[in-house]
């Protein structure tokens, strides 16, 4: 396995092919699906995690982004971490979880965040408490379309960075989710 990590302006042409075909793989149009409006909008990431394995094909990625944030009035530097994404024949190999490690190491030790937060299905949590996240205890606000929306609890994660988790009763990402 492979792991390049690279800021997003530096993707090149074929990088970004690669990741565009990953994600169809990951998330296949569905034929007639009906849209639900407002659709969640997802910011693109700052930093890819590319994983590759032996023969050199893209298998896995991980995102990362920071945003100052605002925890109750409190001005922070957070951590994103979003994308997670493996081919499908891939999966259970250990790729997803070397990137997410590495974004967590990132954004710690190189963009020294307050802390990193993710956005997942309820079913995922069990995956990312290996890591060391645990549920946001507080609400998260962030944009959908003109409004904003407070995420259901068990779809926020946090692991904490430069200090321990704050207790924030309302943390506003100021923009879109990732
Ligand atoms: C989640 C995902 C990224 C994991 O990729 P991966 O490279 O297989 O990850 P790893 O090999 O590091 O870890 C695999 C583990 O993830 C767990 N996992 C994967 N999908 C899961 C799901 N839907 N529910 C619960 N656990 C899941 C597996 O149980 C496996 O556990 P094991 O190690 O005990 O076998 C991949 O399954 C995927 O792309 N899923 C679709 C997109 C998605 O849901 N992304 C996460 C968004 S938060």
């Amino acid at each position: 396995m492979q792991l390049e990590f690279i800021a997003a302006p530096q993707l090149d042409v074929a990088d970004a092919a690669a990741l565009a075909a990953l994600h169809t793989a990951v998330y296949p149009p569905k034929p007639g699906a009906k849209k639900a409006a407002p659709q969640q909008a997802w910011v693109a990431p700052q930093w890819h995690i590319l994983i590759r394995d032996e023969a050199d094909q893209l298998v896995s990625h991980v995102g990362a982004v920071t945003r100052l944030c605002l925890c109750d009035s409190n001005e922070i530097l957070l951590g994103g971490i979003g994308g997670v994404m493996t081919q499908p024949a891939q999966r259970g190999k250990g790729y997803a979880g070397a990137g997410v490690g590495r974004a967590i190491d990132f954004l710690r030790q190189e963009m020294r965040v307050e802390f990193s937060l993710l956005f997942c299905a309820p079913r995922m949590q069990s995956y990312y408490r290996r890591f060391g996240f645990s549920s946001f205890a507080g609400d998260t606000r962030a944009r959908r379309g003109d409004s904003e929306v407070i995420f259901p609890r068990n779809e926020v994660m946090a692991i904490a960075a430069q200090k321990p988790l704050p207790k924030c009763a309302l943390l506003d990402l100021c923009g879109l989710p990732w």
